[in-house]
């Protein structure tokens, strides 16, 4: 299973200075808004990446995320000119992917939660169809919106929807087999232009092939696209850090965790920032072995 992080330009809601891609490189808390979604790939057991940006930042993440081999994962980049559509990724990477299933994570999308590595390694491990995973939230008409039957098997999805069929939306987190990218090449763009990952999830749901998870209770998902779940996100990073003296999103605590690096290369990475409190806190994980 490849993995793909979507981190090009965006129509959010924030200042203009922050529109671009940028964004994904500014710290939510203490770090890149970059590294959470990098996370939740790594923590699904996925270590093939491609990174898609914008031509002005794709350089910026290369700097500051090389090709992953100190993470024990490897990083390539590709360049999406205009923000066309989230199922363009699928067409940018097809020869990344091959033929191989790819899972693909929104830059700007965090997610943290009791239970979410198994969760996400069960969807990566079906190897036919898709997967999406619903969140219930207040304020549905901002998001895809998944309608479930009573066995929740899924009845629609629609995007952005005026009048919500449900609470549960679907987030920035999408598990597909190779054939997302016909998939993708075939669906024609929708009124505001873009190649709608919600068409492709349409047409998963036509074949009878589209599988959800549910993101429960105690789960966090934080979509940060405007600027109160952006506040909203870095105090939830704040709260939880600073409550269990755990580090969300640290990707070398990750990388060690799974098995990619060996202690003495998590030993060494972590002497490199043994000045900053991200640098003491990987030192301190040593300490407790
Ligand atoms: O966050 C989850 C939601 O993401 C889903 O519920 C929706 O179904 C899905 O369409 C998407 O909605 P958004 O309105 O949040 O999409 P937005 O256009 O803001 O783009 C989301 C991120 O993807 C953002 O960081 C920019 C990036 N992006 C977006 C587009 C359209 C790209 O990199 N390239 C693109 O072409």
């Amino acid at each position: 299973m490849k993995g793909i992080v979507l981190a090009g330009g965006s129509g959010t809601r924030l200042h203009p200075m922050t529109k671009t891609a940028s964004k994904q490189l500014m710290p939510v808390y203490d770090k890149p808004l970059i590294y959470y979604p990098l996370s939740t790939l790594m923590l699904a057991g996925i270590r093939e990446i491609l990174l898609i940006s914008t031509p002005e930042d794709t350089p910026r993440f290369e700097q500051l995320l090389g090709d992953g081999s100190g993470l024990g994962i490897s990083i390539e980049y590709a360049v999406q000119p205009r923000p066309e559509g989230l199922a363009q990724a699928f067409i940018i990477g097809k020869d990344f992917i091959g033929d191989d299933g790819v899972t693909m994570v929104l830059g700007d999308n965090i997610f943290y939660g009791p239970g979410l590595s198994p969760m996400l390694q069960r969807a990566v491990a079906r190897t036919d169809g898709g997967t999406i995973f619903g969140y219930y939230v207040h304020d549905p008409h901002r998001f895809g919106v998944v309608e479930l039957d009573e066995d929740r098997r899924i009845l629609s999805i629609e995007e952005k929807p005026k009048n919500p069929k449900s609470n549960f939306a679907v987030v920035g987190l999408y598990c597909y087999d190779n054939d997302v990218i016909d998939i993708a090449q075939n669906i024609t763009p929708s009124a505001r232009g873009e190649l709608e990952i919600t068409a492709v999830n349409n047409e998963y749901l036509k074949r009878g092939s589209l599988n959800i998870e549910l993101m429960g209770r105690g789960f966090a998902w934080l979509d940060t696209g405007t600027p109160d779940s952006l506040l909203e996100a870095a105090q939830f990073i704040q709260t939880m850090q600073r409550m269990q003296n755990v580090q969300v999103g640290a990707l070398e605590e990750i990388a060690f965790r799974q098995g990619y690096i060996t202690e003495s290369e998590f030993v060494s990475s972590a002497r490199t920032m043994k000045n900053s409190n991200y640098g003491k806190y990987l030192l301190s994980i040593v300490d407790e072995l």
